[in-house]
């Protein structure tokens, strides 16, 4: 993600707590796929959507279908990710060079050969992340995510490449129950939308053998640099100004200590810093 797409624009601060609490507006587009995104959460069930290639009909497409189908389901929900498909076919007009920035430093920091690992990619989206650990060569790659029509993109995208890559529409927070193991967990860009981030800590460490890979937008208060700090950006406490879609944005904001202290907590014994701009930081936790 650039620096700033999550993150939108903010205004207001009030304090709440012991924290430093804002009252914010976030990137309507992103806020408004959410609230979508979670209403038919919120409304379906939760099925497996796709099984292992070998259950699946092989499909063909030939590339005006594909430029098609590209277009109908951007009618439906807006691309958030570039994938290109072949002939010069991709799913955004504009490239995206930094999913490819973002998967690179990843890739750098897992095992070398992911041949013999599986990868559980949450909020996988329209599978940018799942793809790329499928073509890493990792045995299996399951993409999970709550939404349904960003899932219909994620399969589309697989059948188009014909990749086997399992989807599923599943909360992160109900990982805890499934009982669901994958040696490398990809948590990019999910925990801030999470009401309880130190439960979603806890999921994505019960669903970890090996590695999880944790990105998030972060914020900075310099006066108290190395105190883990997570920001609440949700005005919840003031139900009667809450209009509902603000639900679906973003909750909590931490800084980088927060983010590391909360998946140390979680069961990691390890977590480093991979990367950190000004407002982005990704994070590798050990087991
Ligand atoms: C900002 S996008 C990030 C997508 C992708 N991981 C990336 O980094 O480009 C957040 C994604 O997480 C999904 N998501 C949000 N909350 C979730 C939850 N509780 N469980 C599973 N997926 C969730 C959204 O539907 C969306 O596809």
């Amino acid at each position: 993600m650039p620096a700033t797409f999550h993150l939108g624009k903010r205004n207001g601060i009030r304090s709440f707590l012991v924290a430093v609490t804002r009252v914010s507006v976030y990137d309507r587009h992103w806020s408004a796929m959410l609230f979508r995104a979670c209403k038919a959460h919120n409304g379906a069930n939760r099925t497996r959507i796709a099984g292992s290639r070998s259950m699946r009909e092989r499909k063909t497409y030939s590339p005006e279908d594909v430029r098609r189908r590209i277009e109908e389901l951007g009618k439906e929900e807006p691309w958030f990710h570039s994938i290109d498909l072949g002939n010069g076919i991709s799913t955004m007009k504009n490239s995206l060079p930094h999913l490819q920035k973002l998967w690179d430093r990843i890739a750098a920091n897992l095992p070398a050969d992911l041949s013999k690992k599986s990868v559980l990619d949450i909020g996988c989206n329209a599978g940018f992340f799942s793809v790329q650990a499928k073509r890493a060569n990792a045995a299996r790659v399951v993409g999970i995510d709550m939404g349904d029509r960003f899932l219909k993109q994620a399969e589309f995208v697989r059948d188009v490449l014909n990749l086997d890559i399992d989807y599923r529409k599943l909360d992160v927070s109900d990982l805890h129950s499934r009982g669901m193991t994958f040696d490398v967990v990809l948590c990019l860009g999910v925990i801030y939308h999470c009401s309880n981030p130190f439960w979603t800590a806890r999921c994505v460490a019960s669903a970890t053998r090996e590695c999880a890979v944790v990105e998030s937008a972060i914020v900075k208060h310099e006066s108290v640099a190395e105190m883990p700090l997570w920001e609440f950006v949700f005005p919840g406490y003031r139900p009667d100004t809450l209009d509902q879609h603000e639900r679906m944005y973003n909750w909590w904001f931490p800084n980088i200590s927060g983010l590391k202290a909360v998946f140390r907590a979680a069961g990691f014994d390890r977590v480093e810093t991979i990367y950190q701009l000004e407002d982005r930081a990704t994070v590798i936790c050990y087991k």
